[in-house]
């Protein structure tokens, strides 16, 4: 359900730890604020710390070759299981037929249903789409996922709905509320989503009340 978009390894291991996520996104901002040199290393370090669950990887490519040839060489250089993440322009859909057979493809920069649908028809087996991008450009996003999830169905295609591209926590319910089979999520968000300074406060409260009459910060059997 919940997957992790970033490349920073350290947020990853945390992350990961403590909430048993499922996976992870890149793209090529993302590595590249990383700041590393090591590329495939990098990616490699990522496959490690999730492994068994998918590390989504972008092509850089903006060409059907360089996609195809970038492809191959994360099958040379990265254990899997992964997933080529493929953006579905005309030069992208294009690559995905020459590599389904090849590798799992995620389509992603997804922001229109036909496109979206043409990622499927392409043999792409996961899509991507960019919600907050499609809010700020107006366009609707959670009624493409609904639409999409519905039509992905009722066809019985075998494809995963990924939303990504997250501002706030509403826009990540949202996304899984219309449909979204799982949803990528930045680390810092992720966080916000799943403590709350009501619950802490909560806890602490207790705390001390179980301390003041059983003077032990808890249960030992003595008490
Ligand atoms: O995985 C796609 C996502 O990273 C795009 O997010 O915040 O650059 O729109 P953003």
């Amino acid at each position: 359900m919940y997957l992790i978009d970033s490349a920073n390894v350290k947020s990853i291991k945390q992350l990961s730890e403590t909430y048993g996520i499922k996976g992870v996104t890149t793209n090529p901002k993302l590595m590249a604020k990383e700041n590393r040199t090591d590329y495939f290393h990098h990616l490699r370090e990522i496959t490690d710390l999730i492994h068994p669950y998918t590390l989504y990887v972008q092509v850089n490519g903006e060409t059907t070759e360089a996609m195809i040839e970038e492809a191959e060489r994360f099958l040379n250089h990265i254990n899997p299981p992964f997933s080529v993440k493929i953006p579905a322009t005309s030069a992208g859909f294009k690559a995905m037929g020459a590599l389904k057979d090849r590798v799992p493809i995620a389509a992603t920069g997804v922001v229109d249903f036909h496109q979206g649908l043409m990622a499927i028809e392409s043999g792409a087996t996961a899509v991507v789409v960019y919600v907050n991008r499609m809010l700020a450009s107006g366009l609707a996003p959670f009624d493409m996922i609904d639409s999409l999830r519905l039509v992905s169905e009722r066809e019985e295609r075998e494809v995963l709905i990924i939303a990504a591209s997250f501002k706030s926590t509403d826009q990540v319910r949202m996304a899984l509320e219309f449909g979204a089979h799982e949803v990528s999520v930045p680390p810092k968000l992720l966080e916000y989503m799943f403590l709350h300074p009501l619950t802490e406060e909560s806890v602490k409260d207790f705390s001390k009340d179980f301390r003041e009459r059983y003077n032990a910060p808890h249960v030992k059997s003595n008490n």
